[in-house]
């Protein structure tokens, strides 16, 4: 067992083959949650997993659930996973690695005939990213008991569609329930996405922890007026007013150096048309931090400076908060596992926490929980240059293949 490893090729090429999927021209892909392309991902993995000789259950947040059975099956499954769905100029392994890295265990335990005492799954997870739907793990955390099934089915994107509607349109609103059953200990791979393990030239990342994030939902109202005739000391311009308040949401990460994130990434204007006045402006607002108390102070510092530019410019403001996820450690043993998996397989690692969020946020909530880092190019990610090397990406893997044959015992 001690020199089992996984089949390097035969991951990669489903790598490139899933990344056909929803290809776009820059490289990248596009597999928005719901939408054709991602059931059409779905349906490839989900095909591989029946030729894997592994049954499969959908949950009714479109969960996917790929099962190896074990030899034992009154006891709950080691599980793996992560998500197919991507941003709209997604890469080519942000989540699909985790996904296709759980598959490759299955099958390399296959080709070897080894049996495991627990069942394995590999899960993919719907709506992982939160940018069709906010917020983002939203089924992760259905499962996890966090939010209910009716919140989770109900979330809307921007159109008005509901996650329960096209959950049905493209035929993956199981039966199965969302959560409620045990799971014996959860294992993510995934890219790091950032910069930390290409600097100090480690290749596993060994998660201690995800930091906490704070998503809003920004709206603020002035006054639709003609672009010509309107004196510029009379305008209520709620663009005008978007903009201050989001220079204030970039030094609120700042006053929180060295660690504190913020971005905006979505502005909708109304009416949008280049000689009205902007009369409202809606705009997201991303906070991240690792610690709970300085995530605090950097909303309360937003909070302050909606009410600042409302004031000056006189226009009206709403700020929602509409996702909270604290900081979360993961399992000690669980990272011990990683730890050791990867000192077996003589690669050198590091502890980090990881910046972005991931379902293992979630599952950490329900079960034994850690994650395995690979690096990613230049820790790019969320762009569709997203790139990691085949060496790396099988070396995760065999990291993933030993820490959970070790739990799975
Ligand atoms: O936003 C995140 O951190 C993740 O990529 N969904
Ligand atoms: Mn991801
Ligand atoms: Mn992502």
């Amino acid at each position: 067992m001690q020199t089992l490893t996984i089949n390097a090729d035969r991951l990669w090429d489903s790598l490139m083959t899933m990344a056909q999927v929803g290809a776009t021209p820059r490289g990248g892909v596009c597999r928005l949650a719901l939408t054709d392309e991602d059931r059409a991902g779905r349906d490839l993995f989900v095909r591989w997993a029946r030729d894997a000789g592994c049954a499969v259950e959908i949950d009714q947040m479109g969960n996917i659930f790929v099962r190896r059975l074990g030899t034992d099956e009154t006891l709950p499954p080691v599980m793996t996973g992560s998500h197919l769905d991507s941003q709209p100029t997604g890469g080519k392994f942000d989540g699909v690695y985790g996904v296709l890295a759980g598959l490759e265990v299955i099958r390399t335990l296959n080709d070897h005939h080894i049996t495991t005492r627990y069942p394995i799954e590999v899960v993919v997870w719907t709506n992982e990213e939160g940018s069709r739907f906010a917020p983002a793990m939203v089924a992760s955390g259905v499962f996890a008991g966090e939010f209910s099934l009716e919140y989770g089915l109900s979330r809307a994107a921007i159109d008005g569609t509901t996650i329960g509607q096209e959950l049905d349109r493209i035929g993956y609103a199981g039966e199965r329930p969302c959560g409620g059953q045990p799971v014996q200990s959860y294992f993510e791979a995934h890219i790091e996405q950032g910069p930390l393990l290409e600097g100090e030239q480690r290749v596993i990342g060994v998660v201690q922890a995800i930091q906490g994030q704070r998503w809003f939902d920004c709206t603020l109202e002035g006054m639709e007026s003609h672009a010509g005739t309107t004196p510029m000391e009379t305008r209520r311009d709620a663009l005008l007013g978007a903009a201050q308040v989001i220079q204030a949401v970039r030094q609120a990460a700042e006053a929180q150096a060295p660690d504190g994130r913020s971005t905006v990434g979505q502005l909708l204007v109304h009416p949008n048309s280049r000689n009205v006045i902007p009369g409202q402006v809606t705009f997201s607002i991303d906070l991240r931090h690792p610690q709970d108390e300085a995530l605090f102070e950097m909303a309360q510092a937003v909070r302050a400076a909606v009410d600042r530019v409302c004031d000056e410019m006189g226009l009206t403001g709403d700020l929602k908060e509409i996702w909270y996820a604290p900081p979360t450690p993961f399992n000690t043993d669980c990272i011990d596992t990683v730890r050791q998996a990867a000192e077996r397989m003589e690669l050198t690692h590091m502890d980090m926490i990881s910046g972005a969020g991931h379902d293992a946020k979630y599952l950490a909530q329900v079960c034994p929980t850690a994650m395995i880092f690979i690096p990613c190019k230049d820790g790019i990610s969320h762009n569709e240059i997203e790139d990691a090397t085949q060496e790396d990406v099988a070396a995760g893997c065999n990291v993933l293949l030993h820490a959970m044959v070790e739990s799975a015992q």
